[in-house]
């Protein structure tokens, strides 16, 4: 099994894919643009071959530089796990004639508006939204959409860049703030709780989901930096209130022409208890949500992916032991964080659920957390028990706090 792994090392959980990939036996030909020597060690011993390029985002010459590298030789598959280089692993199985995601499928999970069309087209729920280029396109998407409206990069990631509009002044606004964006979607405001559907497939089917709630949307969380944004993955994914969000998740799946490996989609459930898409990726969630998901059923998602990706077996339990919520925390201040306050008292109330704890420490530079979801560090707490598991999480969200000076 000879597997072209596109980013083996960044970001970080990569890592953790290619120790995968490796443990069910594939032959890992590495590419990125992470110097050789500057490979974490687990990586140089997982990887069998890498090459390094100057540019891993410059297709053409990516693509350009594996193929003379590869000349002459088989390959099996073609994966990445990093949302910029979906397409690029696409292209690359398509020049090479590999099995696996086409490129059409791949600008499916890539262009919000594309996405939303085919999902639109498949009968399911979307935001009602228009491509815009212009001022004038903005307008006139606003005349038909009303307000609020959002505006977002047609391929953004992280909330950047992205604003609720209530009125003609706040669109002015945005306009003078996203004029480095060559293109946004413009959308429907849709009100209510935002959840994620994430999934391992195999020949189009569901064989691992899970469902996480955000605690406020991570739109708010983005705005407002005092807020210590939660995320809780769920325990009882059989319960009423998720089902239509499930169903839309496996229908979003089949819309696009998912096959194999992970996905990961956010959807907002109306205060009618309606599901409606938000936007969905070909890879899985960032931010530690693969690790949530190991700790609620105490499984290895890394390696299931790749036996996935390289042998079309899983062979987890998908029996969930717990609810899972992770607390990202963000100091008061700039500069070097000065203290920790309350992570004692914390920890001595709810020690035994806690799975990780890594915040910062005095001494360390704050971390701009608009760059990263991961900001001052977080905490990770599991339990059986929803109302637990929230309290715990809400407990370390306002009695945690970092400070910077
Ligand atoms: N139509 C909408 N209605 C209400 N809120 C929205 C809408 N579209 C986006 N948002 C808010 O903005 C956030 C960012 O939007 P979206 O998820 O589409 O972009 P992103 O930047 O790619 O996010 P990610 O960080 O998941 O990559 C959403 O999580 C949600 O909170
Ligand atoms: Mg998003």
């Amino acid at each position: 099994m000879r597997v072209v792994f596109l980013s083996p090392s960044y970001p970080a959980n990569m890592v953790q894919f290619t120790r995968g990939l490796a443990e069910v036996g594939a032959e890992i030909y590495g590419v990125g643009d992470t110097s050789a020597s500057a490979l974490p060690h687990s990586v140089r011993r997982d990887l069998a071959h890498y090459l390094e390029v100057p540019r891993i985002l410059d297709e053409d010459d990516v693509a350009r530089r594996v193929s003379d590298w590869l000349r002459g030789k088989t390959v099996d598959r073609v994966l990445t796990n990093w949302e910029p280089l979906v397409v690029l692993a696409a292209k690359l199985r398509e020049r090479w004639g590999v099995p696996g995601m086409s490129v059409d499928t791949a600008r499916g999970f890539r262009d919000k508006q594309t996405m939303k069309e085919r999902v639109k087209a498949a009968g399911l729920r979307v935001p009602v939204s228009r491509r815009v280029r212009t001022r004038a396109d903005l307008f006139a998407a606003i005349e038909e959409i009303g307000f609020p409206a959002i505006v977002k990069p047609i391929a953004g990631a992280g909330s950047d860049d992205t604003y609720r509009l209530d009125s003609r002044r706040d669109a002015e606004a945005v306009l003078a703030r996203i004029g480095h964006v060559d293109e946004a979607s413009c959308e429907e405001y849709v009100e209510g709780e935002e959840h994620t559907f994430d999934a391992l497939s195999i020949a189009g089917k569901t064989v691992f989901e899970n469902v996480m709630t955000y605690f406020p949307k991570p739109l708010e969380a983005r705005q407002n930096e005092w807020i210590s944004p939660i995320a809780i993955c769920h325990r009882d994914l059989a319960q009423k209130k998720l089902a239509p969000g499930i169903e839309l998740g496996r229908a979003v799946l089949r819309a696009l022409g998912l096959r194999d490996g992970f996905s990961h989609m956010e959807w907002f459930l109306t205060p009618r208890g309606e599901a409606v898409f938000g936007e969905v990726a070909c890879r899985p969630g960032g931010a530690g949500l693969v690790d949530l998901m190991n700790y609620a059923g105490d499984i290895d998602l890394y390696r299931e992916w790749a036996r996935v990706a390289c042998w079309g077996h899983f062979e987890a339990s998908t029996t969930k032991k717990y609810n899972v919520g992770v607390v990202y925390k963000r100091a008061e201040g700039q500069g070097t964080i000065s203290h920790v306050q309350g992570l004692g008292e914390w920890l001595r109330t709810c020690g035994p659920h806690v799975v990780e704890e890594r915040l910062s420490r005095p001494g360390q530079a704050r971390r701009d957390f608009t760059q990263s979801q991961a900001a001052d560090g977080h905490v990770i707490v599991r339990h059986p028990d929803w109302d637990e598991t929230v309290r715990m999480c809400k407990a370390a969200a306002s009695t945690i706090r970092l400070y910077a000076r």
